[in-house]
C-alpha cells in the first residue's frame, strides 16, 4: 500500500510520476492507493482528473479531516462523527480573528480552519491564544505559510491509523510518503516512510529514524527510490 501525499510528493514530475505507475503495474502484487492531501474534497477531485491520477482505493482530504471511500469515494461518516463531538470551528474563527498577520483561507468546508500565516512569530501568537482558550485543537504549520487547526483526534497521520484499524492493514506491505509540515504525523508513525528530495526546509528538521528514508529523488521518483529501499523483495 502507498499512503501519499499529493502536491509535491506524488504530483509535480509527469515522467517519475508514470514510470512509478508503470512500475506498480508490473509487480507481480496489488499495490492499493490512499491520498491524503491538504486539499479539499473537491479541490483534490480536481487535482486527480487534471493530473489523470489513479482513482485511489481511499482518499483522505482536509489535512486528515475528511476520509472517502470505496468506488464513488463516499464519506466515512462514523470518521466524521468521530471528529465533530469536541469541534468547535465558530470559536476558532473568533480567536483567529484577533492575532494580526493571520488571514482566512476562506474554504468551503467547516471541517477544519485554515489560515495563510505572515511569519512564524503569528504562528507562535495563535497557538498560545488557542491554550489559553482551553478549546481542543491540533496545530498544523506547512511551508511556512499555511497554518491549518485540526480536530484533535485528527491529522494525516490519526486518519491513516484509523484506516489500517478499520481494514486491519497492520500488516500491509506499507510506505508513506510526503514533502512538508502537515505531512510529519503520518511520516513518524513508525512506517517505511520517505521524505521525497523536493521537500519543504520544515521537514530537513525531522530527526533521523531508521523507518524514515530521505530520498535523493524528486517527487514521484522519491516514492520510487523509497519503494525499493524498503520493499525490494
Ligand atoms: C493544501 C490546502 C490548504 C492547507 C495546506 C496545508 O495546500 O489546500 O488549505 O492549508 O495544504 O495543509
Ligand atoms: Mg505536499
Amino acid at each position: 500500500m502507498l499512503a501519499t501525499d499529493l502536491d509535491g510528493t506524488l504530483v509535480g514530475d509527469k515522467s517519475s510520476l508514470q514510470a512509478l505507475l508503470d512500475f506498480y503495474g508490473s509487480q507481480t502484487y496489488k499495490v492499493s492507493l490512499v491520498y491524503i492531501t491538504g486539499r479539499h474534497y473537491q479541490s483534490a477531485l480536481s487535482l486527480i482528473e487534471e493530473e489523470s491520477l489513479p482513482v485511489p482505493d481511499v482518499l483522505i482530504t482536509d489535512v486528515g479531516t475528511g476520509i472517502y471511500i470505496g468506488d464513488r469515494l463516499e464519506p466515512d461518516l462514523e470518521w466524521t462523527r468521530r471528529l465533530e463531538k469536541s469541534w468547535m470551528p465558530e470559536k476558532i474563527e473568533s480567536i483567529a480573528s484577533r492575532v494580526s498577520g493571520l488571514t482566512s483561507q476562506d474554504l468551503p468546508i467547516t471541517n477544519r480552519c485554515s489560515y495563510f500565516a505572515s511569519d512564524s512569530t503569528v504562528v507562535e501568537a495563535f497557538r498560545s491564544e488557542l491554550n489559553k482558550s482551553g478549546i481542543p485543537y491540533k496545530l498544523i504549520y506547512s511551508g511556512g505559510r499555511d497554518v491549518d487547526i485540526l480536530p484533535s483526534e485528527s491529522g494525516k497521520g490519526q486518519a491513516l491509523q484509523y484506516i489500517l484499524d478499520k481494514y486491519k492493514l497492520s500488516e500491509a506491505k506499507l510506505l508513506v510518503a510526503g514533502d512538508s509540515g502537515n505531512d510529519v504525523e503520518m511520516l513518524t508513525m513508525g512506517f517505511p516512510s520517505v521524505i521525497v528530495g523536493n521537500a519543504q526546509p520544515e521537514l530537513l528538521e525531522q530527526a533521523e529514524h531508521p523507518s524514515i528514508y530521505r530520498a535523493k529523488q524528486k517527487f514521484a521518483g522519491g516514492i520510487h527510490e523509497a519503494w525499493s529501499h524498503f520493499h525490494t523483495d
